[in-house]
C-alpha cells in the first residue's frame, strides 16, 4: 500500500513531476536540518525560509524544519503547537523525560511549516559523553574551546537520539553545524535516505579570507595541513564526513561544486540553486512606485544625517549600497571603498552634478548609535515641526484675510517672533564636524577594515566629495530610531546594490536586488553571477553587472567596478527607469517554483540510493540523473543595438535617450517586455534530453 507510481511525464516532457496523486506517502516524512532554522545569521535562513512555501506545498503535514532552540526567535516567529505525530510526539517526550528541552509550532512565515527546536544550551551537559560517542563512530574529536563546533555535536546528537525511531525518512542536512546529525544517523545505521547541502566550504572561505589566489590554485592546496594551521582540522573533519556519508550531496552553485571537489573530495550530485519567493503585482510597475516611496524615506534619513551640509541635490542623488555578513574583503567590501575613491574623483574631474550616498549594511560590534547620527535626526524632526507649526500659522492668518474679503501682504504674514523661531532652528543645523561616516560608536574603531580603508582613500563626507559614506554595522530593522525600514524597504529606495565578491558560493543579495527591480553588481566568483552570465545574454543590459574577478588583476577588476559604477551615475532618470523594468523581468529565472525541481531531483536520488524508491514507485529503475539548466539564455532586450559594445555600460539605449527628467513614464518598455517574453524559455536538460520551459506563466 505505500507503493506509489513515480511518473516521468512533466510540463516539458522531460522533467520528473509528481503526478496528483504521486504526493508523498502517508508516512514518508521530510526532514530539513539547518542551524539557520528561525535563527537569521546569513543567506542560508533566506533558502530554508523561501522555500519553506513550495516544500509545504509538496509534503503538506509530512514536512519538518529542525534546527536550535533560541528563546526570543520562538517567541517572535514561532506559534507553538502540538506535533501532530505520535513518532514525533514520542521522541519529544523521550527527550523531555531525559532533561532536555524540545519545542514544536508552526514558523510564521509563508507555508507555516512546522519546526522542531532543541535547546542546545539546555543539553551541554551532554556534550562530554556525545564527543566520546563521536570519536567512537567516527574518530572526530572536538577540542573543548571550540564551542560552536559542540552546539552542531549536541544538535546532531539531540536529534539522532530518537528520531531515528520515525519511519521512512528523507533526512536533508545544510552546512557543517548540521553535519553531525547526519554523520551519527549513518554510523548508528538509522534507515534514512540522507541529502547534504553545502553552502560553502569551511576551508575555501578561510583561505579566500586570507588573500591567497583560491582559484588558480584549487588544486594545489594541502588541504588537510591548510585546514590545520587555521585550527579548524575538526571542523573540516565533520564537514568532509558528512559530505560522504550522505547518500546525496549537493551544492548552491557550479564554482562552489568545482571548489568541493577538491577541497572536500566528493563531486555533488545535484546543483540546487537557490531561489525566491517571487511576487507578481497585479500593476506591472508597481515595483517601481514602490522603489518611489522607499526611495522617499532614504531622502529623510539623508536630510537628517548631513544636516549643516546639505548643499548637494536631492533629485540629482543616487543610493548604492552593500549588505551582508562581514567579510571585508570575500564580500569584496575592499574593492569596492577602492572604486569608489576612483568614482569620487572621476564625478569630480567631470564636474557631474551627480552625488552617490553609499550605504553600507554589514553588522560589526557596536555600542549602540552615535549621538551625532541620532542628533542629525533630531534636527530634522525640529525642522520639520518648526515647518509644520509655520504652515499652520499662516495658513490661519490667510484663512483670516480671505474671509475679511483681503489678500494679506505676505512679507507681513508672519510676525517676528515667527522669524525668530525660524533663525534658530536653522541655527541648530550649525555644525563644526563633518557628516559622521558610521551611525554606531564602534568597539574596534581604530582596526574596524572598513574604517581602516575610509581614512586611507580620505571619504570623509567633505563638501567637495561627491561620494559620501554612511556605514551602518548592524542589520536594518524597521524599529530603528535612526533609519526606520526593513532591509526589503531599504533595498527597494536604493538605485544599485554592489556586491563585488571573492569568495561567495551563491550571494543572495544581488539576487533580491532582482526580483525587486533594482540592478545590482555581482562578480564572475559568485554562483549568482555565474548563473545570470550562464542564462542572460549581456546581463548589463538587464542591470547586472558582472565584474569580471576571475581572470583579471585586483587593478583591473576595480577600474572594471568604478567603469561601471561611473556609467550607471551618468544615465538619465529615463533610462535608470528602463533598466529597472529590464531588471524585474528576470525575476522568474529564480523563482523557487522552477529551481525548486532540482531539490525534488535531489531527494529522489537520494531515496533511490538508500534503497528506498519503493516508498514512492513500484519502477525498479532510479531516477535520471542530475537536471541541469543549460543551453538557455534571455536574449539582449530588444531595444539594445546588437553590438555588444553598444551596450558596454549597460545603458538602456533608446532612440532620443537624452536627459529628460520630467518623463518618468515606465513607457513603451511594455511592448518590448511582451516581445521578450515571447521568447523566453528555459530549457532544461534531463540526461541529455532537452526540453523547453516556458518561464512566462502568468
Ligand atoms: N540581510 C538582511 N538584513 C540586512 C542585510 C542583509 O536580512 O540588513 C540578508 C539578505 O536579505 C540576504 C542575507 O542577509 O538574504 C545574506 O545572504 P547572502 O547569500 O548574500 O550572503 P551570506 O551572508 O549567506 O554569505
Ligand atoms: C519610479 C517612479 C518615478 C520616479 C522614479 C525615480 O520609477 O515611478 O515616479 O521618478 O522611480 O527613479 P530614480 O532612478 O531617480 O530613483
Ligand atoms: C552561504 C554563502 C552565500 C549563499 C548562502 C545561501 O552563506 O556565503 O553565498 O548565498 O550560503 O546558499
Amino acid at each position: 500500500p505505500l507503493a506509489r507510481s513515480f511518473s516521468m511525464t512533466s510540463l516539458s516532457g522531460v522533467l520528473p513531476q509528481w503526478d496528483e496523486e504521486d504526493l508523498p506517502v502517508d508516512d514518508l516524512l521530510l526532514f530539513e536540518v539547518a542551524w539557520e532554522v528561525t535563527n537569521k545569521v546569513g543567506g542560508i535562513y533566506t533558502v530554508i525560509q523561501t522555500k519553506a512555501k513550495i516544500t509545504v506545498d509538496e509534503w503538506g503535514e509530512n514536512y519538518f524544519m529542525m534546527g536550535p532552540y533560541y528563546e526570543h526567535n520562538f517567541q517572535t516567529q514561532v506559534e507553538a503547537c502540538e506535533a501532530p505525530l505520535p513518532a514525533i510526539r514520542g521522541a519529544m517526550d523521550a527527550l523531555i523525560s531525559n532533561g532536555c528541552q524540545v519545542f514544536f509550532g508552526r514558523w510564521l512565515i509563508e507555508g507555516s511549516p512546522y519546526v522542531l527546536l532543541f535547546d542546545v544550551g539546555g543539553a551541554s551537559g551532554n556534550l562530554d559523553r556525545w564527543k566520546g560517542d563521536l570519536w567512537d563512530s567516527c574518530n572526530i574529536g572536538l577540542p573543548s574551546q571550540d564551542h560552536e563546533a559542540g552546539d552542531a555535536l549536541i544538535l546532531g546528537s539531540l536529534l539522532t537520539d530518537r528520531l531515528g525511531d520515525a519511519p521512512n525518512v528523507i533526512a536533508h542536512f545544510h552546512e557543517w553545524q548540521a553535519g553531525a546529525g547526519l554523520i551519527l544517523s549513518r554510523a548508528r545505521k538509522i534507515p534514512m535516505a540522507t541529502v547534504f547541502t553545502t553552502h560553502a566550504t569551511l576551508l575555501g572561505r578561510y583561505l579566500c579570507a586570507g588573500n591567497v589566489d583560491f582559484y588558480n590554485n584549487l588544486g594545489k592546496f594541502d588541504i588537510d595541513r591548510e585546514a590545520g594551521e587555521r585550527q579548524i582540522y575538526h571542523r573540516y573533519c565533520l564537514e568532509r564526513a558528512a559530505v560522504h556519508c550522505a547518500h546525496v550531496f549537493t551544492t548552491v552553485s557550479q564554482i562552489t561544486a568545482v571548489e568541493a571537489q577538491h577541497i572536500l573530495q566528493r563531486k555533488p550530485d545535484v546543483i540546487t540553486p537557490n531561489g525566491l519567493n517571487v511576487k507578481k503585482f497585479s500593476a506591472m510597475h508597481e515595483f517601481q512606485n514602490m522603489h518611489c516611496s522607499s526611495k522617499a524615506r532614504i531622502q529623510e534619513f539623508v536630510r537628517g544625517h548631513f544636516y549643516g551640509h546639505l548643499d548637494f541635490n536631492l533629485e540629482k542623488t543616487l543610493y548604492f549600497f552593500i549588505a551582508g555578513r562581514y567579510e571585508f574583503s570575500n564580500k569584496g567590501a575592499d574593492l569596492f571603498l577602492e572604486a569608489l575613491s576612483r568614482l569620487n574623483y572621476l564625478l569630480r574631474v567631470h564636474k557631474e552634478d551627480v552625488t552617490v550616498v553609499v550605504f553600507f549594511i554589514m553588522p560589526a560590534k557596536t555600542n549602540n548609535f552615535n549621538v551625532e547620527s541620532l542628533k542629525g535626526q533630531a534636527i530634522r524632526k525640529q525642522l520639520w515641526d518648526t515647518a509644520q507649526g509655520m504652515k499652520e500659522k499662516f495658513g490661519k492668518r490667510l484663512y483670516e484675510a480671505l474671509l475679511k474679503g483681503e489678500i494679506p501682504e505676505m512679507n507681513n504674514i508672519l510676525d517676528r517672533d515667527d522669524f525668530s523661531v525660524m533663525k534658530r532652528a536653522i541655527y541648530a543645523t550649525q555644525r563644526h564636524t563633518l557628516p559622521p561616516v558610521t551611525t554606531h560608536n564602534m568597539l574596534d574603531d581604530a582596526t574596524d577594515p572598513i574604517l581602516a580603508n575610509v581614512r586611507r582613500i580620505g571619504l570623509f563626507n567633505a563638501r567637495s566629495d561627491r561620494v559620501k559614506i554612511v556605514f551602518h554595522p548592524e542589520f536594518l530593522s524597521s524599529t530603528s530610531p535612526l533609519l526606520p525600514m526593513d532591509y526589503e524597504e531599504f533595498v527597494r529606495g536604493c538605485n544599485l546594490g554592489v556586491f563585488p565578491s571573492y569568495y561567495e558560493p551563491w550571494g543572495y543579495t544581488p539576487g533580491e536586488c532582482t526580483v525587486m527591480g533594482i540592478p545590482s553588481v555581482t562578480t564572475n566568483l559568485s554562483g549568482f553571477g555565474c548563473f545570470m552570465e550562464e542564462h542572460v545574454s549581456d546581463p548589463a543590459a538587464y542591470g547586472i553587472y558582472v565584474v569580471d574577478r576571475r581572470f583579471r588583476s585586483a587593478h583591473e577588476s576595480c577600474s572594471q567596478l568604478t567603469q561601471f559604477m561611473f556609467g550607471f551615475c551618468q544615465q538619465s532618470r529615463r533610462q535608470r527607469i528602463i533598466q529597472r523594468n529590464r531588471t524585474e523581468r528576470l525575476s522568474d529565472l529564480l523563482d523557487w517554483r522552477f529551481l525548486g525541481r532540482f531539490y525534488v531531483h535531489a531527494r529522489l536520488l537520494a531515496l533511490s540510493r538508500a534503497s528506498m524508491l519503493q516508498f514512492y514507485s513500484t519502477a525498479s529503475s532510479p531516477p535520471a540523473p542530475p537536471l541541469q539548466a543549460e543551453g538557455f539564455r534571455y536574449p539582449r532586450p530588444y531595444s539594445v543595438p546588437p553590438s555588444p559594445s553598444a551596450s558596454l555600460h549597460s545603458t538602456p539605449h533608446h532612440s532620443d535617450a537624452e536627459d529628460d527628467d520630467d518623463e518618468d513614464e515606465p513607457y513603451d518598455e511594455d511592448e518590448e517586455a511582451e516581445r521578450d517574453r515571447m521568447n523566453i524559455k528555459t530549457p532544461f536538460v534531463l540526461g541529455g534530453v532537452p526540453g523547453v520551459l516556458l518561464l512566462s506563466v502568468d
